[in-house]
């Protein structure tokens, strides 16, 4: 594959906020074609507005509930009949539900393991001929909590453990066709979601001392232009600043 990412399609999930969103953008920004996967129309309709180049017709946006198996296995037929090619296939959606052993409804694990560990097995299933044929990439996005999990999230961080599971298997499955696959090992970014867990956890929100979502793009984007010799398998970001 071209360290070049221009003409090349992508397929984003969690494409309407924060991370997803981010990459998104930087993708689109570098001339790919993007197939933005979300549940909020407007957000992906306005990913247009937000890019620094002109988009003209590279931005597809595509409604799913990850949530649903059936749903993945929909989007990803139509954004195949609408591409002949899939180079990029970016899984960035994600849930989170906080508490502790104590409390945490068990319900709850359901939800987070079917959008953080099923739909991205699911739609790396239906993507899995095209990406191979190109060979393609694939990116988890996953979390600080898929190496370490802490007190208070333990269902999340066995759903972001299992995500890791599936990325070093799909790994070892699909490097000797050229396939390359990452896992994004991110902390606390100040997206929409980390608002919510600082709420939780009732600190203040200062989001300027988290990492920024466009700084794991450009992380992202530059392991994505890596030249086909090497692999980035894992990356780490953390912020430098500590909690307060
Ligand atoms: N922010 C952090 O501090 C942090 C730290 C570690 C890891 N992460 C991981 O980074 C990834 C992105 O999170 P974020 O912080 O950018 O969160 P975010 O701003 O809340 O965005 C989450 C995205 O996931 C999508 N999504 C959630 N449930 C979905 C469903 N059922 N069907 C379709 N899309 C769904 C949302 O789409 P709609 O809004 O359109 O439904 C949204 O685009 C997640 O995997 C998260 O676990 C984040």
């Amino acid at each position: 594959m071209a360290a070049d990412l221009l003409s090349l399609v992508a397929v984003v999930t969690g494409a309407s906020s924060g991370i997803g969103r981010a990459i998104a953008r930087k993708l689109l920004d570098d001339g790919a074609t993007v197939c933005a996967i979300g549940r909020d129309q407007q957000a992906l309709a306005e990913l247009a507005g937000d890019a620094g180049a002109p988009v003209e017709g590279r931005l597809l946006p595509y409604l799913a509930d990850l949530a649903d198996d059936e749903a993945c296995r929909l989007v990803a037929g139509q954004i195949k009949s609408d591409h002949v090619a899939v180079d990029v296939l970016v899984h960035a959606a994600g849930a989170i539900e906080l508490g502790g052993h104590a409390t945490a409804p068990a319900d709850g694990f359901d939800r987070q393991y079917q959008v953080n560990v099923r739909a991205p097995f699911v739609l790396t299933q239906a993507f899995l001929e095209p990406i191979s044929a190109r060979p393609g990439q694939v990116v988890f996005v996953n979390s600080s909590a898929g190496v370490r999990a802490a007190a208070g999230a333990g269902q999340y961080g066995a759903t972001k453990h299992a995500l890791k599971a599936l990325a070093d298997s799909l790994r070892d499955e699909v490097n000797a066709q050229g396939v390359r696959v990452l896992s994004v090992y991110v902390g606390r970014t100040a997206t929409p979601m980390q608002a919510r867990v600082h709420a939780h956890e009732g600190r203040d929100y200062e989001p300027e001392r988290l990492i920024q979502p466009d700084d794991v793009a450009s992380m992202v984007l530059a392991c994505l232009r890596l030249p086909a010799t090497a692999e980035v398998t894992d990356l780490s970001i953390r912020p430098l600043l500590p909690p307060r």
